[in-house]
């Protein structure tokens, strides 16, 4: 789901990252790369926010009526219809998938790298640390891709799979992840999703609540599995994917009640007494993807094959030139709508993906043994997805990187940096030129070269990047950064920056929260997307279903994001706010929690804030996790003696010190004096995905911090 940019473009979420706290980041490799990179996996919940990029005097937004709703939509002017395929015929993936086989048979189609050997390494505190010599990439063709997939829907059924109940898929982003979905949707099969790194209760809740028969999973989960065996009522089948020929060895007690088998053993069965396909139809959920929320269990969100295919069609066109030549590195995980919108792209274009994994990225990846090669060295990917905080991060990197060696090299890059951005500014004629040649090959091949060297361009989802960011990354990699926008239920909603193909966004008034489409000189109210590439709704829950999905008159499928935007005069639509976030107080002002936060953690002394509003009052207070390193700094100067953090978090001189510092910055972001924290408490302790306080995206989980907090809060309003 989707939240107000300022939240992400001030950024606490990056800002508060420590390092310290996650054991991941220890190896914080050269130019910041692998740290950069282990976020990828953190992030779970994306993409969740839209921000097209702005086209310079082309204007998209028109006001339209819909359901005699007034509104203002955004769509394609150039297109009078709605893309809903790639190409005639691919009506749902198993029908892409087999006509795709078709035509690139020959072509490289999915990559892994295999293990030349393991070892333990052990850090100075104790702790042990898996560190991998990878060799170079087995590649299987589209033609021996398609005859391991259609064995493997034979075994499925050998196996004693019903066609009617559900596959789920629990396991990192793999080749075999791919072939066992595409085997599924050839027998009409809905495939069950759930993200690797998902709670146990979760887990169980979504086997449950999708009575999953079979579970298709990674050898090392099978422990896990052993383990909570009692709460898994409907399974009755396992395929794991082999890893160090691993199988079942007698050690898993509780599983013999269930089938066990490897991926390979199914291919046999299946190869040996062929089941003939039923492939599925439009309209069939081939998805039903859980996504984790920020509160409760996981929804469930059923995606169809149309919608699939429809996204799939739309982002094709937005990546240049696409085609067999290209090769993308995928590593992000295939449970999320992202990445498997981007893959989906990649096999309908005939492109190689290549498996690579967050921590074996590059050379100096934490998995990564010392001297070997990571795997953007090795696969040379002309194409690679990436969230925004991993861009960020590869931009902190090489600027700490830069700061670190100073002198020359610090005053080289600068120059370098400031010429190419004046450049891009300017006209792209100098952007081309031989200037851009000599400041490439003397300083930035270098970093490109982090990623292979061979980038043409990249995708990035999940957030909006800042304009910062996309310039840095833009400058040092040599590559365009396609932005993508969409939820979960939108299937990737389908707008990589310059397409918006299979569906078009409105924006609907909300009265109540004071947003109003005739609002000047913005439009604006609640994003509300159409077209497509939405969703069936949510799995077993018709009542949230109807509460957010809408079908007009004329049969166009609406998904009510709760996200509040804005156009701008150019039909850039901006998001400013979260419908969820939004607090009426006891005189009647509304305040947006999100917006309040966002523009107070640009504060240097906030690590992390939460803003609460209790509607029975007039004002709001604030939960603070300020920054140890400049608090303390400052109390040094300011001469104040504490024993430790903790006891300086509580002194009355820093609290006001915060509080005047958040004054400042309270002013400077206009905001108004309801909106100002009224009183704050600060907090010693981090709020780390661990403790449960943030998502793994890093994004304030209010409802448990509320909880936790709740005598300190109490306290604020005594
Ligand atoms: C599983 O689902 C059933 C309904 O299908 C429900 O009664 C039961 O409580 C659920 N069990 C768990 C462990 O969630
Ligand atoms: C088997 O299940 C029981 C109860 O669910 C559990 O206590 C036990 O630890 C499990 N055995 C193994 C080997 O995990
Ligand atoms: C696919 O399966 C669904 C649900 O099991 C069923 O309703 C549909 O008719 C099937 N489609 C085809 C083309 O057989």
């Amino acid at each position: 789901m989707g939240d107000p940019s300022g939240s992400f473009l001030n950024s606490p979420w990056i800002k508060n990252l420590n390092f310290s706290n996650l054991s991941i980041w220890k190896d914080y490799g050269e130019y910041g790369v692998v740290a950069a990179i282990v976020i990828g996996i953190l992030i779970p919940v994306l993409p969740s926010v839209w921000f097209m990029g702005k086209k310079r005097g082309k204007v998209r937004g028109v006001p339209v009526e819909v359901s005699g709703e007034a509104g203002y939509a955004v769509r394609n002017a150039k297109k009078k219809q709605l893309v809903e395929v790639p190409w005639k015929g691919a009506t749902t993936m198993a029908h892409l998938f087999e006509q795709s086989c078709k035509k690139n048979s020959k072509n490289q189609f999915l990559g892994t790298r295999k293990i030349i050997g393991k070892e333990l390494v052990s850090s100075t505190d104790g702790r042990q640390f898996e560190k991998l010599h990878l060799g170079d990439y087995e590649w299987l063709s589209y033609e021996d891709a398609f005859a391991r997939v259609s064995n493997f829907a034979s075994g499925l059924l050998k196996l004693g799979h019903n066609r009617d109940s559900h596959v789920a898929i629990f396991s990192d982003t793999r080749a075999e992840w791919l072939i066992a979905l595409q085997g599924c949707f050839r027998q009409n099969i809905t495939v069950v999703t759930i993200y690797a790194s998902l709670g146990e209760d979760a887990l169980i809740h979504s086997l449950n609540e999708t009575q999953v028969s079979t579970l298709i999973c990674e050898s090392k989960q099978l422990t896990k599995l052993d383990a909570i065996s009692s709460r898994l009522t409907f399974i009755q089948n396992i395929i794991y994917f082999e890893d160090d020929n691993k199988a079942n060895d007698g050690s898993l007690g509780n599983l013999s009640k269930w089938t066990i088998v490897s991926l390979s053993e199914v291919e046999k069965l299946g190869e040996k007494d062929p089941v003939n396909p039923s492939l599925p139809s439009k309209d069939g959920i081939a998805l039903v993807m859980y996504t984790s929320g920020s509160t409760g269990l996981p929804k469930g969100v059923m995606i169809t094959h149309g919608n699939i295919v429809a996204t799939t069609a739309a982002v094709i066109p937005v990546i240049p030139n696409l085609g067999r030549k290209d090769v993308y590195l995928a590593y992000l995980p295939l449970a999320h709508v992202f990445e498997l919108a981007a893959e989906s792209v990649m096999l309908a274009a005939g492109a190689a993906i290549g498996y690579g994994s967050p921590l074996t990225l590059t050379d100096t990846s934490s998995k990564i043994k010392k001297g070997t090669k990571g795997d953007a060295t090795v696969l040379k990917p002309t194409l690679l997805t990436a969230v925004p905080a991993i861009l960020d991060r590869i931009r902190d990197g090489v600027v700490k990187k830069v700061e670190e060696k100073g002198g020359l090299v610090k005053n080289l890059f600068q120059v370098a940096y400031n010429r190419r951005l004046a450049a891009i500014k300017g006209s792209w004629l100098g952007a081309w030129g031989l200037e851009k040649m000599m400041w490439d090959i003397i300083v930035f091949k270098k970093i490109r070269t982090l990623l292979g060297g061979q980038i043409r361009m990249m995708l990035c989802g999940g957030a909006p990047l800042s304009a910062d960011s996309q310039q840095f990354i833009n400058i040092c990699m040599g590559a365009p950064i396609g932005q993508g926008y969409g939820l979960t239920e939108t299937f990737a909603g389908a707008t990589f920056s310059e397409c918006d193909d299979t569906s078009v966004g409105r924006l609907v008034s909300w009265e109540q929260g004071g947003y109003k489409t005739s609002d000047k000189p913005m439009p604006r109210g609640e994003i509300v997307v159409g077209g497509f590439s939405v969703t069936a709704g949510y799995f077993k829950n018709p009542e949230k279903t109807d509460e957010v999905y809408k079908v007009d008159e004329k049969g166009m499928r609406w998904f009510y994001t709760g996200d509040i935007g804005r156009f701008h005069p150019d039909g850039c639509l901006e998001i400013i706010d979260r419908k969820k976030d939004i607090v009426k107080l006891q005189h009647g002002e509304y305040i947006s929690l999100g917006k309040v936060e966002a523009a107070l953690s640009t504060c240097s002394l906030v690590d992390n804030i939460m803003v609460y509003a209790d509607p029975f009052h007039n004002y709001c207070v604030a939960l603070i996790v300020p920054s140890q390193q400049t608090l303390e700094k400052w109390a040094q100067e300011a001469g104040i003696a504490y024993k430790d953090f903790p006891d300086l978090c509580d002194k009355s001189e820093t609290i006001s010190e915060v509080q005047q510092s958040l004054s400042k910055v309270a002013k400077s972001n206009k905001l108004s004096k309801t909106e100002i924290p009224a009183k704050i408490k600060l907090l010693p302790d981090p709020w780390t995905p661990e403790s449960g306080l943030v998502t793994a995206a890093l994004k304030i989980k209010r409802e448990q911090l509320k909880a936790k907090f709740k005598d300190e809060l109490e306290k604020l309003y005594s």
